[in-house]
């Protein structure tokens, strides 16, 4: 699934998908198509909707994943449900994997769909304990099976949610096509899973261990760059230079040039990018051809051809997109000069 809108993450997804946001200069989308290949799977349906044209050009014909890509259009974000309404065709009666996105699992999906196939369930859910449930579509328990699942509850009535990872045979089609719009006004895949439960057929659960994440919100995104990034291994492809100092799991791509600065690992720097008097902390991803000049950044994703110059505190916590410039400057007189987005956020200290 890559459509939808992708409104928590304004502005950033005004001009890009949201599935396609790097995460250590990884688009989300590319971890998902790698555990799909991993898990076995070679033929992949990828549903788009307004940002089509962006996935088709990243994605192709999906061969650089070792996989065959064919693209369903759907011509609103009329819900997970409607997405698989309009997939049929291409599923004809194979059981599937609905796989969201903008979802990342860390130990993949092998071992759940190595079970479906042979299991025969009717289908297949994933559930991940979070602090949150409120903002999930959320299981009811009880004796260890699932016999509720409500989308974004009010009083959820457990701590475990839906990952956007689920297992279907043809009898999801019959349950799309017997459901009604949510209060949302979207046919919820949560709906559709109920309509399973209620008419009998078996829907096997599991509890995922290690991290999941749903990288719909800016902090959620930092937490997946963090995920990602404390597992990443130092590997230097471009030489440090004058007055440099570069310690832990530091990756730097062809092309970097690191001059009087302290890069502090983990952390990754993209084809091109330039590092000059600065510093830059843990858990930063740095894209291609991004300047970071005289300032300090830590914890943050800094997109392709940004310019950093000059900032006289840290910059934390922060996503900046595309080709972007935040600097700092001694003419007067002493204000802010602001030129941002509908919908951006700024938080000065
Ligand atoms: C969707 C599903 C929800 C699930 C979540 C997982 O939510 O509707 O049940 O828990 O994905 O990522 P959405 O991202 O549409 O709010």
């Amino acid at each position: 699934m890559s459509g939808g809108k992708g409104t928590r993450l304004r502005p950033i997804t005004y001009t890009s998908a949201k599935q396609l946001v790097p995460v250590a200069n990884k688009p989300i989308l590319f971890y998902g198509l790698e555990a799909v290949r991993e898990a076995g799977i070679e033929d992949v349906g990828i549903v788009v909707g307004d940002t089509a044209e962006e996935v088709k050009r990243a994605v192709g014909d999906g061969s650089k994943f070792g996989l065959r890509v064919e693209y369903i259009p759907q011509e609103a974000p009329l819900g997970l449900a409607h997405a698989v309404k309009i997939s049929k065709d291409y599923m004809k009666s194979e059981p599937f994997v609905m796989y969201l996105g903008d979802n990342l699992l860390k130990n993949g999906i092998k071992s759940f769909v190595d079970e479906f196939a042979e299991e025969k369930f009717d289908s297949q859910i994933l559930l991940a304990k979070v602090p949150n449930p409120r903002e999930f579509g959320v299981a009811e328990i009880k004796g260890g099976r699932v016999v509720g699942l409500e989308e974004k509850p009010k009083q959820p009535k457990s701590e475990y949610a839906l990952v956007g990872v689920y297992m279907f045979t043809e009898s999801i089609f019959e349950a799309v096509d017997n459901i009604k719009p949510s209060f949302r006004d979207e046919l919820e895949i949560t709906d559709a899973i109920q309509y399973l439960i209620n008419k009998g057929y078996v829907v096997n659960s599991h509890i995922v261990e290690g991290w999941w994440k749903d990288t719909g919100k800016l902090e959620d995104i930092l937490d997946a760059n963090r995920m990602i990034l404390s597992e990443l291994h130092q590997r230097l492809d471009s030489k440090p230079g004058d007055a440099s100092d570069v310690h832990g799991n530091v990756q730097l791509d062809k092309g970097v040039t690191v001059k009087h600065s302290v890069l502090r690992g983990p952390c990754i720097i993209g084809t091109g990018a330039e590092i000059v008097d600065s510093y830059i902390g843990p858990f930063t991803s740095v894209g291609p051809n991004a300047r970071i000049l005289g300032s300090e950044v830590e914890n943050s994703i800094v997109l392709e051809d940004c310019t950093i110059r000059n900032i006289g505190s840290r910059i934390g916590s922060s996503l900046i997109g595309k080709n972007v410039t935040v600097e700092k400057t001694d003419k007067l007189p002493r204000s802010y000069k602001l030129m941002v987005g509908d919908n951006s956020r700024i938080i000065l200290f």
